[in-house]
């Protein structure tokens, strides 16, 4: 099988770097809050241009504690993607806030700008009082900040960037993780930056987020050990986990690199291939950090026997996401924007993610995109 994601590539390169780190880390015997975490810290800050950076246990922890961060009261609302993966909603509800869902646009499928009047009228007409914006960067590509933030200014909300995907991308010439007051991001271990468990990061410009996110991560400490603040959580993030990411940043601008020729030799193959596929459209002055290659088949392409064809072949696929996040029983009492969502129902229906990877070779991409070929044309 070619593997969806190759992380034994990556690890073969850097094994004894990693095994070195782990050993210093047994060896001092701080495994929470050790110094790694704080050089994992200083670095993404520099990697970023984000002041402030809180690692912690998980990217869904890192939107909840950026949450915090932003104040979030109970039946506050906050406008999100229905096309996204259940983080990006569901620590909403979590604090007692209400996600509104809005539709995605069908190049980039991040927020639709256009569509954000609808949804805080939508919003506004049932009564929720809508604090902020989620914009999630689907797929490794940034969503179109300067428009979410513009919008975001004149109604006086606050933009918090889920980019648990997107980390690495560019958003003219700013990194991502710098694009909007908040951001967070997964370290997940098939993440474009991942650890070898779970983990995740706060970023910030305002000292106010992230000392309350900070606080909150350890129970809300005070400034004090045993002396609480507010009701906080348990997501710190493991000494061990710093320290495989410190080394796997080190490589991270290079493997990035490597992602982008990946995704330019499928949009080179599946182009000369002519079968009406929708490649990627990553816009002008914004770089993708490739976490998927996703493509938009032709509505009469069976998805699910393309799926079997390409597994018989030891090609594996998936489809993130099936269905939109409305529709799944936690989320279809929450407010849709009342341009609906249109867009999202679409992708839903024809989108599939092909292998990706830094490692993937030509050749095996060659294979997946013939293979694809082969498959349309005996349609
Ligand atoms: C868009 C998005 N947001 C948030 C998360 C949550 O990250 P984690 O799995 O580290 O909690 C993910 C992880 O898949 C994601 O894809």
């Amino acid at each position: 099988m070619i593997p969806f994601i190759d992380l034994n590539a990556q690890q073969e390169l850097i094994r004894d770097k990693i095994d070195k780190r782990i050993k210093q880390v047994l060896d001092h015997g701080q495994y929470i809050l050790g110094p790694e975490v704080r050089e994992l810290e200083d670095k993404l800050s520099l990697f970023t241009g984000s002041k402030y950076v809180l690692c912690c246990s998980s990217g869904t922890d890192a939107l909840l504690l950026s949450l915090l961060g932003l104040k979030i009261k109970p039946g506050e609302g906050v406008i999100v993607p229905a096309f996204t993966f259940a983080s990006s909603a569901e620590v909403m509800p979590l604090l007692g806030a209400i996600p509104i869902f809005i539709d995605v646009n069908p190049d980039t499928f991040n927020i639709d700008p256009n569509k954000l009047s609808d949804s805080l009228e939508t919003a506004n007409e049932i009564g929720i009082n809508v604090k902020g914006i989620m914009s999630v960067g689907l797929f490794g590509q940034p969503a179109e900040m300067d428009s979410i933030n513009d919008f975001a200014k004149k109604n006086n909300l606050w933009v918090l960037d889920d980019a648990a995907q997107s980390f690495g991308g560019t958003y003219k010439e700013k990194t991502v993780g710098n694009l909007s007051e908040v951001a967070a991001t997964s370290f997940f271990p098939a993440k474009p930056l991942g650890c070898y468990g779970d983990g995740g990061a706060v970023f910030t410009n305002d000292i106010e987020i992230y000392e309350i996110a900070n606080s909150s991560h350890i129970h809300g400490m005070g400034k004090k050990r045993y002396e609480y603040e507010r009701i906080g959580m348990n997501a710190r993030m493991s000494t061990i986990q710093a320290a495989i990411l410190l080394e796997k940043l080190e490589i991270f601008t290079e493997e990035l690199k490597k992602r982008q020729v990946v995704a330019s030799n499928y949009n080179k193959n599946l182009n000369s291939l002519n079968l009406n596929i929708g490649l990627p459209k990553i816009k002008k002055n914004v770089t993708s950090s490739w976490a998927q290659y996703t493509v938009l088949l032709p509505e009469n392409i069976n998805r699910n026997k393309l799926q079997e064809y390409l597994k018989s072949k030891k090609i594996p696929t998936t489809v993130y996401y099936p269905i939109p996040l409305n529709k799944h029983k936690p989320y279809n009492k929450y407010p849709v924007s009342k341009s609906g969502l249109d867009v999202t129902y679409y992708l839903s229906k024809n989108v599939l993610s092909l292998p990706m990877h830094p490692y993937l070779k030509e050749d095996d991409i060659f294979y997946i995109t013939e293979n694809i070929n082969n498959f349309i044309k005996n349609c």
